[in-house]
C-alpha cells in the first residue's frame, strides 16, 4: 500500500484524489489518509503531491502512517474531486512536526 505522512497536513492539495484509480482516498479537516487496504500499490499518485506527502509502505518511514492512515480512512468521509486548497498551503510545505501541532 501506499500511505499519507504528516506533509499533508494544512497542505492538503488534493491533486492525489483525481489519479486515484479506486478511490480509496479519505479526508479530515486538515490531511487526507489513503485506505491501506483498498489501495492496489498502483503508485501513480505518489508523483502527483507536491508536499511529497506520499510513500509506499516499504519505504521505512512509512511504518507509523500505516496504522494511522487504516485508522482515520475508517472515520472520515472518501473524496474523489479536488476541492479548495487552503489558502496557506505553500506556507506549510515542508513544515516538520505538524502531526504533533496540527493534526485533525
Ligand atoms: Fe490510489 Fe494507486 Fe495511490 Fe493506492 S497507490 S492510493 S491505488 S493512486
Ligand atoms: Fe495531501 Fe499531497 Fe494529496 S498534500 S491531499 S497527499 S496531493
Amino acid at each position: 500500500t501506499y500511505v499519507v505522512n504528516e506533509q499533508c497536513i494544512k497542505c492538503k492539495y488534493m491533486d492525489c484524489v483525481e489519479v486515484c484509480p479506486v478511490d480509496c482516498f479519505y479526508v479530515g479537516e486538515n490531511m487526507l489518509v489513503i485506505n491501506p487496504d483498498e489501495c492496489i500499490d498502483c503508485g501513480v499518485c505518489e508523483p502527483e503531491c507536491p508536499a511529497e506527502a506520499i510513500l509506499p509502505d516499504t519505504d521505512n518511514r512509512a511504518e507509523k502512517w500505516v496504522e494511522m492512515n487504516r485508522e482515520y480512512a475508517a472515520k472520515w468521509p472518501n473524496i474523489t474531486r479536488k476541492g479548495e486548497q487552503p489558502a496557506d498551503a505553500d506556507a506549510w510545505k515542508g513544515v516538520e512536526g505538524k502531526f504533533e501541532t496540527h493534526f485533525s
